[in-house]
């Protein structure tokens, strides 16, 4: 028998990331009793019961939430979100969400229905560590390629500030350094380039909104990046082609596009699960089979996995890849292979 709401709700709060937002914690919690109550949650939730697994119903639904929040229709609840100034504990947050929730009925089960869209921008922690490692071992410059690029944030990646290491100074988007030595003098990118078959436009308010709202409401560091980002992003976009990862390879590396100047790394992170299993091995198979650098910043299958690695594949490297560093599911802290 397919897991219940409530069974789905409790298993993701129990995830390594999620145990780290008391808030996730009680709104996931809190609504997985209400519908075991047979409370509003049904109301709002019943309609995406058969939702396939992998559908992330949790994150949007905490999404639904925090928009109601973030556009002022929820104001008793933002008191217990902190990326609103709210100073209430989010342990506490439960109480006012079920009041939305019977006052909202339809308008959060609706926006429950939005599919779930990030851009986690501290992904490019890690990130970093592996352009320096490829530039270290080519000498560079580098053209950065990359699947998943959802707004294509991340693209970005030497438009941000990583501590007082790396990065314009003035950069509205300001990052941990990643803690580990590296030579970052050769990390200059010549060209970038992104694909997602659903990406989005950061210039565009409802898709800023989207983005800002799949940030959990009490992790107010994540939420300061992505806004600087999209501020960043503002005068410095990269267009994301809407396209899937094996399509969008294949062409552009059947183009020839390796030819222009600087050494192509492919990148993805937290991409793999949402991409059919053919279509993965494709994306494999082109990157080997060209011979470009690929960085992959995938959670390892087994369940409950803390950390997860960063992978670099390429000339002279295994088929399993080199872990080169560990992070968090949102990119920092990142800690030795
Ligand atoms: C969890 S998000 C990660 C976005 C971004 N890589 C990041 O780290 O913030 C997963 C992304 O994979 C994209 N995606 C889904 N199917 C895909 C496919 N077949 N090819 C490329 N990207 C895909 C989704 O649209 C979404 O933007």
């Amino acid at each position: 028998m397919p897991p219940t709401v409530a069974e789905v709700f409790r298993e993701d709060a129990d995830h390594p990331a999620e145990r780290t937002s008391p808030l996730m914690q009680a709104l996931l919690l809190g609504a997985a009793d209400d519908w075991d109550a047979g409370g509003v949650t049904r109301a709002v939730l019943e309609v995406y019961a058969g939702d396939r697994e992998g559908s992330a119903l949790p994150l949007r639904f905490a999404a639904a939430l925090h928009r109601l929040v973030l556009t002022g229709q929820a104001p008793e609840l933002a008191a217990h979100y902190p990326t609103v100034g709210g100073t209430a504990a989010p342990e506490l947050a439960w109480a006012p969400a079920r009041r939305v929730l019977e006052r909202q009925t339809a308008r959060v089960r609706e926006l429950t229905g939005q599919p779930c869209q990030t851009n986690e921008v501290g992904r490019t922690v890690p990130l970093l560590v592996g352009l320096a490692e490829v530039a270290r071992r080519t000498g560079g410059p580098l053209q950065l390629w990359e699947i998943g690029a959802s707004a294509g944030l991340n693209l970005l990646v030497d438009r941000f500030r990583f501590g007082e290491v790396w990065g314009p100074p003035d950069s509205p988007c300001r990052l941990p350094a990643p803690g580990v030595d590296l030579d970052l003098d050769g990390v200059v990118i010549v060209d970038r380039a992104g694909c997602d078959p659903a990406p989005l436009d950061p210039g565009d308010d409802e898709a800023r909104l989207r983005l800002t709202a799949s940030i959990w409401g009490d992790q107010v560091e994540r939420f300061r990046r992505l806004r600087g980002a999209l501020e960043v992003a503002g005068s410095s976009r990269v267009p994301v082609e809407r396209a899937g990862a094996a399509e969008w390879l294949g062409h552009r590396l059947g183009a020839g596009s390796t030819a222009q100047a600087g050494v192509p790394v492919v990148w993805h992170s937290i991409v793999r699960t949402y991409v059919d299993p053919d279509e993965w091995r494709q994306v494999e198979e082109l990157t080997a089979r060209a011979g470009v650098w690929r960085l992959a910043y995938e959670p390892d299958p087994e369940p409950g996995a803390r950390t997860v690695p960063l992978r670099l594949h390429g000339p002279g490297i295994e088929r399993g890849g080199e872990v080169l560093v560990r992070g968090s599911a949102h990119g920092p802290p990142l800690s030795a292979a």
